[in-house]
């Protein structure tokens, strides 16, 4: 992979702007708790160095959806971990996102999550492909605008593999 690839998004890029996302995260919040929901598994390396950077109370969760994009490409979205409401109920979600693309799953997850009565709800991608957006959705933070290219490291897969990249990628197509 690594001679069909360019990195995009350096190691020192990422790590200053999650450091900054972070902060503009405690800054919101101020002395309220926050909970990180992570959606698995391409988010895990961006959660980790957000909580890492984050200087407040906060606590970590994770859900796991799976989406099913065949040729018809209905893009329909499911729970493969179920939520307990505790963990949401009357707490301050911020739904953790490795990249935000069509916009299904992240549309898909806060509705779901309302019907736990979260106090509030809000989203943060690291990428966000805006040109590829199918339903309408924006999210809270962002770390980057990307063009659409199909980017793989720092948690991004392409068919499991290269999440272990500690900088982002595109794959060129020769
Ligand atoms: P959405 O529901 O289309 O917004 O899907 C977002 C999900 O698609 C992300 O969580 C990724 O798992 C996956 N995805 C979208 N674009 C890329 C990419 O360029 N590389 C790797 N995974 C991607
Ligand atoms: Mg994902």
């Amino acid at each position: 992979m690594k001679n069909n690839m360019e990195i995009l998004i350096s190691e020192e890029k990422l790590q200053a702007r999650i450091k900054e996302i972070a902060s503009e995260i405690k800054n919101d919040y101020k002395n309220q708790e926050v909970v990180f929901l992570s959606v698995l598994k391409g988010a895990v390396f961006f959660t980790v160095d957000l909580m890492k950077n984050y200087d407040g109370d906060c606590l970590l969760d994770v859900v796991r959806v799976s989406s099913y994009e065949g040729e018809n490409s209905t893009g329909e979205i499911s729970l493969k971990i179920p939520i307990k409401k505790e963990n949401i109920e009357g707490k301050n979600i911020i739904v953790v996102e490795d990249i935000i693309d069509t916009g299904r799953t992240l549309k898909y997850l806060v509705e779901y999550l309302k019907d736990f009565s979260p106090k509030s709800i809000k989203t943060c991608a690291l990428l966000d492909k805006k040109a590829r957006r199918v339903v309408e959705f924006d999210t809270d933070y962002t770390g980057f605008e990307i063009e659409d290219l199909f980017v793989i490291g720092y948690g991004l897969d392409y068919d499991e593999k290269y999440r272990n990249f500690p900088y982002v990628a595109y794959v060129k197509n020769n």
